[in-house]
């Protein structure tokens, strides 16, 4: 078995089925098209896949409404097709995780369509009903842009049911045990497919209880712990990583004493990356590592930028929420519910600068970096397709008919992919990136391969180092023998900065991006100066005998 902390180093990278590449020319992408791409994923060098539903589903929640949890839908391919594929992901080395949808199901799973027809069906228990839609009434509303209650009245089954999300998704009732059951089963039949675990969807409203918000609940925690110790028992290496959009002491008890997720985004950092670069300061990033707590040995954040959902600004109150707004959603058709639907190069007026600086951040930072597909490539969106559509186009991997997405007639696709001037699949794609040595594409792959020699990265402490110059921010990380120190510019203007490095007196940092030797470290303030938007990122080293003490003499010829 491998090390049961490989999550801790990898890099992951999130994609749809649908969006990648379409294999069979309807106009959809498959497992036959993803297969087809697993050589670009392995020369990106990332080596954990994150795939988005791929259940058979009516599809008004993009999957995450599930109608059956043991098939593959007919469109993505068959079970030969995905068995097939996710052999080749691990010939290559490339592990893969899918969406493992708890909370909910689609109206249209036969548990519920059972459940609907009379109160003495075998499933009626399956949810959540009740004569009353003043039932938990403290529980907020997730989805309140679309909507209005988490109750719907059914009609056919003569009695409200419960959901936190949309109405055609009823919410599993997990006081009941057989679901408990079913859900077990559910994971064991995956991981038996050989899936190496689950980015497990929307946990911390599994149960409800009245007079409380009914999320975080010691019942969740503890049902949680056991799908861990199923995973445990029999699956070793497998991983479970939390969606729980939550404060991150909320998310604390999901790590549990190390047995419960190995892993959960941190979601309120992700909107603190981008107030910092907008306002060139790193207050709002540093403030929020004060609010993270310490998580167990054996567990670790996922850090991201963007993902399929639009950039969530529910842990941000406020002042904030309306900076964020102000700041990146001027336009009223970029924001979805409590958030902007937009992608990371538009987000950031397609400044590389600005790009490669964040995804520093992701990558330098305490967590293992999750990749949105496409972004590595700075592709746009479409803020006027419905839902969060907008960001979920497909993969541009060349100029040709669909960007080299799909053969089939451009009215077939199942959404159209970016084709304007800056975005477009014409001017923006993969293999033209491949072909440019200096493309964003390349320098995320050389951030990614720079990332694996170090693994202070994945498992290193973090310590900030408070410059006076609030523009830069500064922070060393450190695991055994491996120290690093990060700086990076916020400011859209080159910056001097002096650190205090006096606990690593006498060495020499090297900069671990393009090789350079810096002067020793002596006594007093460090001084470095920094491009606008740039970053350096150091290894701090043992001197070897011609290193000057002082000055830059050595590294200049
Ligand atoms: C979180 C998923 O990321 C989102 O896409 C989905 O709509 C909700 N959960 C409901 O399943």
């Amino acid at each position: 078995m491998s090390d049961p902390s490989w999550f801790k180093d990898a890099v992951f990278y999130e994609l749809h089925v649908k969006a990648f590449h379409d294999g069979n020319g309807d106009g959809i992408g498959d497992f036959r098209g993803l297969l087809e791409k697993l050589d670009y994923i392995q020369w990106l060098g990332v080596d954990c896949l994150w795939l988005l539903p791929f259940f058979p589903s009516p599809l008004r929640d993009d999957g995450y409404d599930v109608a059956n949890y043991r098939a593959i839908s007919p469109e993505y391919g068959s079970l030969e097709e995905f068995r097939h594929f996710l052999d080749a992901a691990h010939q290559r080395g490339i592990r893969v995780i899918v969406d493992l949808v708890l909370n909910h199901t689609s109206d249209q799973h036969p548990w519920f369509q059972q459940a609907r027809s009379s109160p003495e069906s075998a499933t009626r228990d399956y949810y959540v009903w009740s004569q009353t839609d003043k039932r938990y009434e403290k529980a907020r509303i997730i989805f309140i842009d679309t909507e209005k209650s988490n109750w719907t009245w059914d009609p056919a089954a003569n009695a409200y049911y419960w959901h936190r999300f949309f109405s055609h998704q009823p919410d599993l009732n997990y006081d009941n045990p057989e679901v408990q059951r079913e859900m077990l089963d559910i994971m064991s039949f995956w991981l038996d497919e050989g899936l190496d675990g689950f980015r497990c969807d929307a946990v911390p409203y599994l149960f409800e209880r009245e007079g409380t918000i009914c999320e975080n609940l010691p019942e969740t925690h503890a049902y949680l712990k056991e799908i861990r110790k199923r995973l445990d028992q029999t699956y070793g290496d497998r991983i479970l990583l939390a969606e729980a959009n939550q404060w991150p002491a909320d998310v604390r008890p999901y790590f549990g004493n190390g047995d419960e997720f190995h892993m959960a985004f941190h979601f309120p950092l992700m909107p603190r990356l981008f107030m910092g670069v907008r306002s060139e300061d790193w207050h709002p990033i540093v403030d929020m590592f004060t609010h993270t707590p310490s998580i167990p040995e054996n567990c670790q954040w996922c850090l991201f930028l963007r993902n399929h959902d639009e950039l969530t600004l529910e842990m941000c109150a406020g002042e904030e929420r309306d900076y964020m707004y102000y700041a990146y959603a001027r336009d009223p058709q970029m924001r979805r519910n409590i958030g902007i639907a937009r992608r990371l190069a538009p987000l950031l007026d397609n400044d590389r600068r600005k790009i490669e600086l964040l995804n520093s951040l992701v990558f330098t930072l305490p967590g293992s970096p999750i990749i949105y597909y496409g972004d590595e490539i700075g592709m746009g969106d479409n803020v006027h397709l419905g839902d969060r559509n907008g960001v979920r186009t497909p993969m541009q991997w060349n100029a040709d008919r669909n960007g080299g997405f799909s053969k089939a007639d451009p009215l077939k696709l199942y959404l159209p992919p970016i084709s304007d001037s800056v975005y477009g699949f014409h001017v923006t794609n993969v293999d033209s990136q491949r072909q440019s040595p200096h493309s964003l594409l390349h320098t995320m792959k050389q951030m990614i391969a720079r990332r694996k020699t170090q693994p202070a990265f994945g498992r290193g402490t973090l310590t900030f180092l408070h410059p006076k110059n609030d523009k830069v921010l500064a922070y060393i990380r450190r695991y055994r023998g491996n120290e690093l120190l990060l700086v990076h510019n916020l400011a859209g203007s080159a910056q001097p900065v002096e650190l205090d490095l006096s606990a690593f007196q006498g060495q020499v940092p090297i900069e671990l991006l393009g090789g350079s030797r810096f002067p020793r470290i002596s006594k007093g303030l460090y001084s470095l100066s920094l491009a606008p938007y740039g970053f350096y990122w150091f290894s701090l080293e043992q001197p070897q005998h011609d290193d000057p003490s002082y000055g830059i003499e050595g590294s200049v010829v």
